[in-house]
Protein backbone atom coordinates (compact mmCIF):
# COMPACT_ATOMS: atom_id res chain seq x y z
CA UNK A 1 0.00 0.00 0.00
CA UNK A 2 1.22 3.29 -1.28
CA UNK A 3 1.64 6.54 1.85
CA UNK A 4 1.06 9.90 0.20
CA UNK A 5 1.28 13.26 2.10
CA UNK A 6 -1.75 15.43 2.10
CA UNK A 7 -0.46 19.10 2.35
CA UNK A 8 1.48 21.92 0.31
CA UNK A 9 3.98 22.36 3.40
CA UNK A 10 7.05 21.91 1.95
CA UNK A 11 8.65 21.60 5.28
CA UNK A 12 6.53 18.60 6.57
CA UNK A 13 6.73 17.00 3.70
CA UNK A 14 10.49 17.05 4.17
CA UNK A 15 10.54 15.80 7.61
CA UNK A 16 8.15 13.01 6.60
CA UNK A 17 10.11 12.01 3.47
CA UNK A 18 13.01 11.55 5.51
CA UNK A 19 11.26 8.44 7.35
CA UNK A 20 11.36 6.63 3.76
CA UNK A 21 7.69 6.10 4.40
CA UNK A 22 5.89 8.48 1.54
CA UNK A 23 5.14 7.48 -2.11
CA UNK A 24 3.87 10.60 -3.07
CA UNK A 25 2.31 13.55 -2.27
CA UNK A 26 -1.33 15.37 -2.64
CA UNK A 27 -1.81 19.23 -3.05
CA UNK A 28 -5.30 21.07 -3.58
CA UNK A 29 -5.98 24.81 -4.07
CA UNK A 30 -7.16 25.14 -0.51
CA UNK A 31 -3.75 23.48 0.93
CA UNK A 32 -1.78 25.35 -1.61
CA UNK A 33 -3.27 29.05 -0.53
CA UNK A 34 -2.75 28.37 2.90
CA UNK A 35 0.69 27.71 2.10
CA UNK A 36 0.92 31.32 0.63
CA UNK A 37 3.80 29.83 -1.10
CA UNK A 38 3.76 30.40 -5.26
CA UNK A 39 2.19 27.23 -6.57
CA UNK A 40 4.88 26.07 -9.75
CA UNK A 41 7.72 26.97 -7.06
CA UNK A 42 6.25 24.84 -4.59
CA UNK A 43 5.49 22.09 -6.60
CA UNK A 44 8.98 22.14 -7.99
CA UNK A 45 10.57 22.11 -4.53
CA UNK A 46 7.95 18.88 -3.68
CA UNK A 47 9.18 17.01 -6.73
CA UNK A 48 12.21 17.28 -5.87
CA UNK A 49 11.91 15.78 -2.96
CA UNK A 50 9.77 12.57 -3.21
CA UNK A 51 10.27 10.26 -6.29
CA UNK A 52 6.84 9.87 -6.82
CA UNK A 53 3.44 11.03 -8.27
CA UNK A 54 3.05 14.65 -6.40
CA UNK A 55 -0.58 15.38 -7.47
CA UNK A 56 -1.20 19.68 -9.02
CA UNK A 57 -4.55 20.57 -9.57
CA UNK A 58 -6.02 22.62 -12.23
CA UNK A 59 -8.22 25.69 -11.73
CA UNK A 60 -9.67 25.86 -15.02
CA UNK A 61 -13.04 24.28 -15.60
CA UNK A 62 -13.52 23.73 -18.86
CA UNK A 63 -11.42 20.90 -20.75
CA UNK A 64 -9.28 22.64 -23.45
CA UNK A 65 -8.66 25.41 -20.67
CA UNK A 66 -7.77 22.36 -18.24
CA UNK A 67 -4.91 20.86 -20.85
CA UNK A 68 -3.57 23.97 -21.03
CA UNK A 69 -3.03 24.49 -17.72
CA UNK A 70 -1.68 20.68 -17.45
CA UNK A 71 0.53 21.19 -20.09
CA UNK A 72 2.10 24.10 -17.38
CA UNK A 73 2.31 22.10 -14.37
CA UNK A 74 3.84 19.13 -16.44
CA UNK A 75 6.88 20.71 -17.65
CA UNK A 76 8.03 21.23 -13.61
CA UNK A 77 9.03 17.66 -13.10
CA UNK A 78 8.55 14.17 -14.80
CA UNK A 79 6.72 13.44 -11.16
CA UNK A 80 3.41 15.82 -11.62
CA UNK A 81 0.33 13.90 -11.63
CA UNK A 82 -2.43 16.10 -13.33
CA UNK A 83 -5.20 16.67 -10.44
CA UNK A 84 -8.38 17.46 -12.33
CA UNK A 85 -12.12 17.32 -11.17
CA UNK A 86 -14.75 14.85 -11.37
CA UNK A 87 -16.74 16.87 -14.12
CA UNK A 88 -17.32 15.59 -17.69
CA UNK A 89 -14.64 18.62 -18.25
CA UNK A 90 -12.53 16.89 -16.19
CA UNK A 91 -13.06 13.22 -17.62
CA UNK A 92 -12.60 14.54 -21.20
CA UNK A 93 -9.25 16.59 -20.04
CA UNK A 94 -8.35 12.77 -18.15
CA UNK A 95 -8.66 11.01 -21.20
CA UNK A 96 -6.98 13.25 -23.39
CA UNK A 97 -3.56 13.41 -20.95
CA UNK A 98 -4.08 9.44 -20.61
CA UNK A 99 -3.90 9.07 -24.11
CA UNK A 100 -0.54 10.75 -24.04
CA UNK A 101 0.52 8.91 -21.13
CA UNK A 102 0.13 11.62 -18.36
CA UNK A 103 -1.21 10.43 -14.62
CA UNK A 104 -4.54 11.94 -13.89
CA UNK A 105 -5.83 12.21 -10.40
CA UNK A 106 -9.62 12.72 -10.59
CA UNK A 107 -10.62 14.57 -7.25
CA UNK A 108 -13.91 15.22 -5.70
CA UNK A 109 -15.17 12.00 -5.82
CA UNK A 110 -18.36 11.20 -4.07
CA UNK A 111 -19.89 8.16 -5.27
CA UNK A 112 -19.08 5.10 -6.83
CA UNK A 113 -20.36 5.98 -10.62
CA UNK A 114 -18.36 8.69 -10.59
CA UNK A 115 -15.03 6.24 -9.66
CA UNK A 116 -16.04 4.01 -12.69
CA UNK A 117 -16.46 6.99 -14.78
CA UNK A 118 -12.96 8.30 -13.76
CA UNK A 119 -11.43 4.63 -14.19
CA UNK A 120 -12.98 4.65 -17.66
CA UNK A 121 -11.68 7.94 -19.00
CA UNK A 122 -7.91 6.41 -17.86
CA UNK A 123 -7.12 8.25 -14.83
CA UNK A 124 -4.31 6.73 -13.03
CA UNK A 125 -5.88 7.82 -9.50
CA UNK A 126 -9.43 7.82 -8.07
CA UNK A 127 -9.90 10.23 -4.88
CA UNK A 128 -12.62 9.22 -2.85
CA UNK A 129 -13.09 12.28 -0.20
CA UNK A 130 -13.83 9.84 2.91
CA UNK A 131 -13.54 12.73 5.62
CA UNK A 132 -16.12 15.13 3.99
CA UNK A 133 -18.50 11.94 3.33
CA UNK A 134 -18.81 11.35 6.87
CA UNK A 135 -19.29 14.96 8.03
CA UNK A 136 -22.66 14.91 6.21
CA UNK A 137 -23.39 11.74 7.87
CA UNK A 138 -22.99 9.03 4.86
CA UNK A 139 -20.69 6.31 5.07
CA UNK A 140 -16.96 7.24 3.41
CA UNK A 141 -15.15 3.95 4.26
CA UNK A 142 -18.61 2.23 2.48
CA UNK A 143 -17.23 3.91 -0.48
CA UNK A 144 -14.19 3.07 -0.74
CA UNK A 145 -15.50 -1.01 -0.13
CA UNK A 146 -17.66 -0.46 -3.23
CA UNK A 147 -15.30 1.10 -5.65
CA UNK A 148 -12.50 -1.80 -4.38
CA UNK A 149 -15.53 -4.43 -5.37
CA UNK A 150 -16.69 -2.35 -8.72
CA UNK A 151 -12.56 -2.03 -9.60
CA UNK A 152 -12.18 -5.89 -8.98
CA UNK A 153 -15.10 -7.19 -10.95
CA UNK A 154 -13.78 -5.24 -14.05
CA UNK A 155 -9.66 -6.49 -14.17
CA UNK A 156 -9.13 -4.12 -17.71
CA UNK A 157 -9.61 -1.17 -15.04
CA UNK A 158 -6.27 -0.28 -13.73
CA UNK A 159 -7.30 3.21 -11.84
CA UNK A 160 -5.66 2.69 -8.31
CA UNK A 161 -7.90 4.11 -5.19
CA UNK A 162 -6.39 6.72 -3.47
CA UNK A 163 -8.21 7.65 -0.29
CA UNK A 164 -8.33 11.30 0.14
CA UNK A 165 -10.11 13.33 2.91
CA UNK A 166 -8.84 11.20 5.89
CA UNK A 167 -9.23 12.37 9.15
CA UNK A 168 -8.21 9.85 11.41
CA UNK A 169 -6.05 6.96 11.94
CA UNK A 170 -9.27 4.71 12.15
CA UNK A 171 -9.90 5.88 8.13
CA UNK A 172 -6.24 4.45 7.55
CA UNK A 173 -6.92 1.05 9.43
CA UNK A 174 -10.28 0.83 7.23
CA UNK A 175 -8.38 2.10 3.53
CA UNK A 176 -5.78 -0.80 4.57
CA UNK A 177 -8.27 -3.49 5.34
CA UNK A 178 -9.90 -2.95 2.36
CA UNK A 179 -7.28 -2.80 -0.10
CA UNK A 180 -7.01 0.48 -1.02
CA UNK A 181 -4.14 1.23 -3.08
CA UNK A 182 -2.90 4.22 -1.70
CA UNK A 183 -4.46 6.81 1.50
CA UNK A 184 -2.94 10.13 0.83
CA UNK A 185 -2.39 11.41 4.63
CA UNK A 186 -2.64 14.61 6.45
CA UNK A 187 1.33 14.92 8.29
CA UNK A 188 -0.43 14.75 11.73
CA UNK A 189 -2.46 11.51 10.92
CA UNK A 190 0.81 9.83 9.07
CA UNK A 191 2.84 10.69 12.38
CA UNK A 192 0.23 9.23 14.78
CA UNK A 193 0.05 6.49 12.74
CA UNK A 194 2.83 5.12 14.94
CA UNK A 195 1.50 5.82 18.46
CA UNK A 196 0.63 2.93 20.92
CA UNK A 197 0.85 3.63 24.65
CA UNK A 198 1.93 -0.10 25.54
CA UNK A 199 5.06 0.31 22.91
CA UNK A 200 5.75 3.53 25.01
CA UNK A 201 5.48 1.79 28.39
CA UNK A 202 7.23 -1.25 27.58
CA UNK A 203 9.86 1.26 26.17
CA UNK A 204 10.37 2.57 29.14
CA UNK A 205 10.16 -0.46 31.11
CA UNK A 206 12.71 -2.50 29.20
CA UNK A 207 15.27 0.78 29.54
CA UNK A 208 15.08 1.12 33.29
CA UNK A 209 15.40 -2.68 33.57
CA UNK A 210 18.55 -2.39 31.54
CA UNK A 211 19.94 0.40 33.31
CA UNK A 212 19.61 -1.62 36.65
CA UNK A 213 22.01 -4.70 34.77
CA UNK A 214 24.62 -2.01 34.05
CA UNK A 215 25.83 -3.35 31.07
CA UNK A 216 26.13 -1.44 28.01
CA UNK A 217 26.40 -2.61 23.90
CA UNK A 218 28.91 -0.38 22.20
C1 LIG B 1 -6.49 15.30 -1.43
O1 LIG B 1 -6.21 15.02 -2.58
C2 LIG B 1 -7.71 16.05 -1.07
O2 LIG B 1 -7.74 17.29 -1.72
C3 LIG B 1 -7.76 16.20 0.42
O3 LIG B 1 -7.53 14.93 1.00
C4 LIG B 1 -9.05 16.81 0.92
O4 LIG B 1 -9.06 16.76 2.32
P1 LIG B 1 -10.12 17.58 3.22
O5 LIG B 1 -11.46 17.03 2.94
O6 LIG B 1 -9.68 17.32 4.62
O7 LIG B 1 -10.00 19.02 2.81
Amino acid sequence: MKFFVDSADSEAIKELAATGMVDGVTTNPSLVAKSGRDFKELVAEICAMVDGPVSAEVTALEADAMLKEADELLAIADNVCIKVPLTWDGLKATRALADKGKMVNVTLCFSANQALLAAKAGAAFISPFVGRLDDIGADGMGLIADIRQIYDNYPELETEILVASVRSTEHMRASALIGADVATLPPDVLKSLINHPLTDKGLDAFLADWQKSGQSIA
